[in-house]
């Protein structure tokens, strides 16, 4: 297959009904993104954005789109302390760092008296969720940014909506918001990315070769979800994009103003218990502290 210029192509989509070689890509890549964050307010030009990158190549893409689109932009990485994968996933941020020419903050979790290798296997991934959402909260306030972004992609979305509404979670819809604004000490919140596929973010890592670990958390479960959604895709093209849309006109009407806020005693943290989440972490895993 050929691209629109004459050169072969890396991409195609019937979504898109596109075909497009290494040079094209990015540029439509780029303006899917500009799209999105226009549509849907996702940034304002004005705002000092924390770029938060995994080392995985969703987050190298978002931290290439933004930078082309001359956002204001530090990247963030938090060092979870996962064995090799920890390891390989900084060495991949510092060298997009690197060859993107941006800033880099590195947070270790460590410094904090555990690392997510410390806790029981059943609880990993949500203490791993607590700990991203309470540090990046917490260094982008603290170092003055304005917004958090996150490279969550279509498939991450539907994942959430799904479970969610499974387990009745129905008020949960109003975090799948394409941006949520922030209050007290809960910095604004953006997902450029919410549009975007998986398979579209690959294609732009590996076309601009920059750099990402391949490596897959050894703590992330197999989501059996994940594999109905792409089934679906296949047998309905457009499926991914078209309810991605329809959840964020879903989040939009739901108001989160209702929302009590109370702070943690021991950080003064927005929390929803006198103790927040974070802290309890560190109470019951952290070595040396009490
Ligand atoms: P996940 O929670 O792994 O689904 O990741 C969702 C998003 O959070 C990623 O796309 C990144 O933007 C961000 N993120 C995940 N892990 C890290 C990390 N270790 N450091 C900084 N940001 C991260
Ligand atoms: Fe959080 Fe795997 S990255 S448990
Ligand atoms: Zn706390």
């Amino acid at each position: 297959m050929k691209c629109r210029c004459g050169r072969s192509a890396v991409f195609h989509s019937k979504v898109y009904r596109i075909t497009l070689c290494d040079r094209c890509y990015p540029k439509f890549y780029v303006n899917l993104v500009k799209r999105s964050i226009k549509r849907y307010r996702i940034l304002k030009s004005s705002e000092r954005v924390l770029v938060c990158v995994s080392g995985g190549k969703d987050s190298s893409a978002m931290a290439y789109a933004l930078k082309e689109l001359g956002y204001n932009i530090e990247l963030f990485h938090i060092d979870l302390g996962i064995g090799s994968y920890s390891k390989e996933s900084l060495k991949a941020v510092e060298e997009l760092a690197q060859t993107l020419n941006l800033d880099l903050n590195v947070v270790k979790l460590k410094d904090y008296g555990f690392t997510i290798d410390d806790v029981e296997r059943k609880k990993v991934c949500s203490a791993c969720g607590i700990v991203k959402r309470y540090l990046m909260n917490r260094f982008a306030r603290e170092k003055g940014f304005d917004v958090v972004a996150t490279a969550h992609t279509c498939e991450d979305i539907i994942l959430f909506f799904i479970k969610n509404m499974l387990s009745g979670n129905v008020e949960y819809i109003a975090k799948l918001k394409p941006r949520i604004e922030g209050y007290d000490k809960l910095v604004a919140k953006a997902k450029p990315l919410f549009e975007r596929t998986e398979k579209e973010n690959a294609t732009l890592v590996l076309t601009l070769n920059l750099p990402f670990t391949p490596l897959e958390c050894p703590h992330a479960p197999k989501d059996v979800w994940k594999e109905i959604i792409y089934d679906v895709e296949a047998k309905k093209k457009g499926f991914k994009l078209n309810f991605v849309k329809a959840i964020a006109k879903l989040a939009e009407n739901v108001s989160t103003e209702e929302w009590e806020v109370k702070h943690c005693k021991i950080c003064g943290e927005v929390s929803n218990s006198e103790v927040c989440s974070f802290c309890k972490l560190v109470r019951r895993y952290a070595r040396n502290v009490s």
